[in-house]
């Protein structure tokens, strides 16, 4: 929904005689993305916050305040008691394009397509230049009292919780590339939250349900049985959005549907289904030997996933809390360029890369499962069960002959 500091941003523009143009070379952004701040209420970026508000002759606590769903009288009793803005500064007054960040601390590990660097990722996001990366994927610890070890803190009060994380929220949204992906893994009441803060400054694309059951029933509580995948966009559109798409779903004794398709078999698309908002083929990785670091590793399948709906080879993805890699494995196997960054032991991520074979060959299987309509094993099960497949419309067979 437009909100009304959209609007102030298209009035105080036009008071300063600027044209969009005009405003975007000022601040090094896309024609599009000032358009996309005026139409929808959207703000700059924190980072861009004091040059805009000096190009609009107003302060960046203005903009915040009015960015805010604070009731109007309450609003204009506060920005009552500002300072008075300044006038607005010409742009070709302005300082010249922002300094380069710090160089980031040597890398514990890299690849031909990544690095690794050990840290505190809220200081050594200061490091990676603004506006730079494709696609971000971010999975913080969730509050929960976990031990990831020294100099982690995972019981914070609330209030400090959600500061952290707007902490190193405001750096991703810095960092992202116009049309960029940011996803942000958590529990939905966390999320509430962080999507909160987010949609100010970024688009939001989708909030993703993703079905994995906690281990516990929690006693008066609904069994929570999703964790949220947010997927927000810098910008009006994203650069890329590729999603694959899935077979249908079938019985796995014997390969028959487990929903009626009736009379629209061969209306169905051969390449399968539209990927939805709730993901349930997500595993949870709760074997040893695929376990590579303590707990809450993330599947291959789901990062697999984020990538093809957000990146294309060559984009460059950030993991800002690495833990055991899979982000950055992943990314290695799909031929993105990557930078991990993680506060606790990397010694579980660099074995992990040195060895990429299984998880290769792991890849192979999840990506021989996607884009049809059915799978292979389905389609074998069905002939042996006597389920007739005809009526659909299949893709050919890897030697050229129409699968039967
Ligand atoms: C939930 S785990 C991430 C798991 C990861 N997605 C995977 O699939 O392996 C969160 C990680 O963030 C790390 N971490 C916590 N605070 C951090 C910080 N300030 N900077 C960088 N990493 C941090 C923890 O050590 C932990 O490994």
């Amino acid at each position: 929904m437009p909100r009304a500091v959209g609007a102030f941003l298209e009035s105080s523009r036009r008071a300063a005689g600027l044209s969009r143009p005009v405003v975007a070379r000022a601040l090094d952004v896309p024609v599009d993305e000032v358009k996309w701040w005026e139409a929808t209420g959207r703000l700059p970026e924190p980072a861009l916050l004091p040059r805009a508000a000096a190009l609009l002759g107003t302060t960046p606590m203005a903009l915040q305040l009015r960015a805010s769903a604070l009731p109007p009288a309450l609003l204009e009793q506060l920005l009552a008691q500002q300072e008075p803005a300044p006038p607005a500064v010409p742009p070709e007054l302005l300082d010249g394009p922002s300094p380069a960040p710090p160089p980031l601390p040597s890398p514990v590990l890299t690849t031909g397509l990544g690095a690794l660097h050990q840290g505190d990722c809220v200081r050594l996001l200061a490091g990676v230049p603004s506006r730079s990366v494709d696609c971000v994927f971010a999975d913080p610890p969730f509050n929960l009292g976990k031990d990831y070890g020294d100099g982690i803190d995972d019981d914070r009060q609330e209030r400090d919780y959600l500061a952290w994380c707007a902490s190193w929220m405001d750096e991703l949204v810095r960092v992202l590339a116009p049309g960029g992906a940011l996803f942000l893994y958590n529990l939905p009441k966390w999320n509430i939250h962080l999507a909160a803060h987010l949609d100010r400054f970024l688009e939001l694309k989708h909030w993703v349900a993703v079905d994995i059951k906690f281990s516990l029933p929690i006693p008066s509580r609904l069994y929570p049985a999703h964790y949220s995948l947010l997927y927000f966009v810098k910008g009006p559109r994203p650069r890329v959005f590729a999603p694959h798409r899935l077979p249908l779903q079938t019985c796995r004794h014997c390969g028959g549907e487990v929903k009626d398709y009736g009379g629209y078999k061969d209306k169905l698309n051969p390449r399968g289904l539209n990927l939805t908002d709730v993901w349930t083929d997500i595993p949870p990785v709760r074997h040893r030997r695929h376990k590579n670091r303590g707990a809450n590793e993330l599947a291959l399948k789901m990062l697999d996933r984020v990538l093809d709906i957000a990146t294309q080879p060559g984009d460059l993805v950030l993991d800002p809390f690495a833990g055991s890699g899979t982000t950055l494995a992943a990314s290695e196997l799909r031929g993105r360029r990557w930078v991990g960054m993680e506060l606790g032991d990397c010694g579980p991520i660099v074995q992990r890369m040195a060895q990429l074979d299984a998880e290769a060959e792991q890849l192979r299987k999840i990506r021989a499962n996607i884009d049809l309509l059915f799978t292979p094993t389905s389609l074998d099960l069905r002939d042996r069960h006597g389920h007739d497949s005809s009526r659909y419309r299949l893709l050919p067979t890897d030697d050229g002959d129409p699968t039967p």
